[in-house]
């Protein structure tokens, strides 16, 4: 009797315990005209369901508080907005104090210069030098060719052989990104550097804990290895008297003074570089090529219309500029793929001051998800929205609609939308015209909270 009584007593402890522990952290957080919702557990707050339950934790959340509530997740108070009108104003608004706020562990190990660190004037001038490695006449001259050169090796001799999609499409991204930024150093520096900066990759993605066997120490010291692999070869470059085209050295040798960086900045730009662009560009190019093998009348499209682009040209003859021009339904393709299979479901802004938005009180610090997920799967600006249906992208100008926030929006727009397209649209152009591919197995892929395919995506290959 006593041991039930015993036992009785602690389960009752440990229900107060708990209650005043989630009543705990309401209370700390808790402020007049804060938007509804609950903060959960001390330290953790709701992380564990938001990450478990992903866009249901976000859909129940706003069935009960409505489309801003407030939460605590990643370790921070967090306010979550999922109203379009409102995620446009914070998002064209960064000068009234709504600057990005990514976490901790992210900031340290891209560097206190990445773009996404720095605010104002520094802001403009570090994405000012990245707009100059990127604009339209370094696209079309530069880039362009070496994407095209790049990809047809990259994708060569496939037919027969049973691959992997998200092994090709991330090698794919990393390599063509590396090769634009140095070129005659990658042959021989790629794979120590691939190694170290997949480790650095997962560790921007960590709790920010620094002691040994942490995927964030891990990350850290990813970081120091790809620092001193890139300070090397600058350190080459500056001895050199040979000539390159490429971001290196263009970052090394500006001399516009609006976009000079030093060379700590130049180091966090090119990890920023390869960073913001490798995983966007290679889950997108992963799930087209899901989407193409699921919908043969797509597939039938893109395929006609690259044909006929290589109908124009010599059998070996890299695409160009025109080409890549002409390619309207690929752009419909790929931003059909990215709307959903929403490659972005959304950025984090934080607050420098304390502030009211849509009659709310948002105390200073605090971070804003801006969700932009459910704009995707919106009805009224995409009827059926769970269909895969590329031609809508070019039936309407959905591009540049309001709520169109697949690359984000205002000041912080993705500097790399156009380099982005143009790699996916030249993978495609060679996987479409030289091979037929059909699933091995049903491979198992997720889409929060961040897209993938924990076994890989198998395809058996055959030549078209
Ligand atoms: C399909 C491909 C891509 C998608 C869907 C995408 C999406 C986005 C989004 C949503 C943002 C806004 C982030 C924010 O507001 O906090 C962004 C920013 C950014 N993206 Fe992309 N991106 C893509 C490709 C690329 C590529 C290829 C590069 C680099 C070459 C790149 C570089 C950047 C940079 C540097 C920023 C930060 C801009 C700033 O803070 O001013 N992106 N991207």
């Amino acid at each position: 009797m006593e041991i039930v009584m015993v036992g009785v007593c602690m389960l009752a402890m440990g229900f107060f315990l708990c209650f005043g522990l989630l009543k705990w952290n309401g209370i700390r957080y808790s402020r007049k005209g804060l938007p509804p919702g609950t903060m959960g557990w001390p330290v953790f707050g709701e992380t564990t369901e938001f990450l478990r339950q992903g866009p249901d934790f976000m859909k129940h959340k706003r069935a009960r508080y409505g489309s801003v509530f407030k939460s605590h997740i990643l370790g921070s108070p967090t306010i979550v907005s999922m109203d379009p009108e409102l995620n446009r104003y914070i998002l064209l608004n960064e000068g009234k104090g709504l600057v990005p706020g990514y976490p901790q562990s992210a900031l340290d190990i891209l560097g206190k210069s990445n773009i996404a660190a720095v605010h104002r004037s520094d802001h403009r001038r570090i994405r000012g030098s990245f707009l100059s490695l990127v604009n339209p006449s370094m696209l079309k001259d530069q880039l362009l060719p070496k994407i095209d050169k790049n990809m047809r090796m990259h994708l060569r001799d496939l037919q027969g052989k049973t691959i992997d999609i998200q092994t090709i499409t991330s090698d794919m991204a990393l390599l063509i990104a590396f090769k634009q930024i140095m070129e005659i150093e990658s042959d021989s520096i790629y794979e120590a550097f691939q190694a170290e900066f997949d480790k650095l990759m997962a560790g921007t993605l960590s709790l920010p804990i620094n002691i040994p066997g942490t995927t964030y120490h891990r990350g850290f010291l990813a970081r120091k290895s790809v620092l001193r692999i890139l300070r090397d070869v600058m350190e080459e470059r500056r001895n050199s008297l040979m000539k390159n085209y490429d971001m290196l050295e263009y970052l090394l040798k500006e001399e516009d003074p609006r976009y000079k960086l030093n060379d700590e900045e130049i180091l966090d730009q090119v990890v920023m570089i390869l960073y913001s662009g490798f995983e966007t560009v290679s889950t997108t190019s992963m799930m087209a090529i899901k989407y193409l093998h699921d919908h043969p009348s797509a597939l039938q499209e893109i395929r006609d219309e690259h044909f006929a682009i290589r109908g124009r040209k010599k059998p070996e003859e890299p695409l160009d500029w025109n080409d890549y021009k002409a390619m309207v339904f690929t752009r419909a393709v790929i931003f059909e793929t990215s709307r959903l299979a929403t490659v972005v479901n959304g950025v984090l802004r934080k607050t420098t001051e304390g502030m009211e938005l849509n009659g709310y009180f948002i105390p200073r610090g605090w971070r804003i998800y801006v969700y932009t997920r459910e704009i995707n799967y919106d009805p009224f600006l995409y009827p059926e929205p769970q269909k895969f249906y590329p031609w809508r992208w070019l039936e309407k100008s959905l591009e540049s609609h309001n709520y169109c926030f697949l690359f984000g929006g205002g000041s912080r727009l993705c500097p790399g939308k156009e380099l982005g397209i143009v790699t996916i649209a030249i993978f495609l152009h060679y996987f479409v015209t030289r091979y037929r591919w059909e699933e091995v197995g049903e491979e198992k892929l997720i889409k929060f909270p961040r897209v993938e395919a924990p076994n890989g995506l198998h395809v058996r290959v055959s030549k078209y």
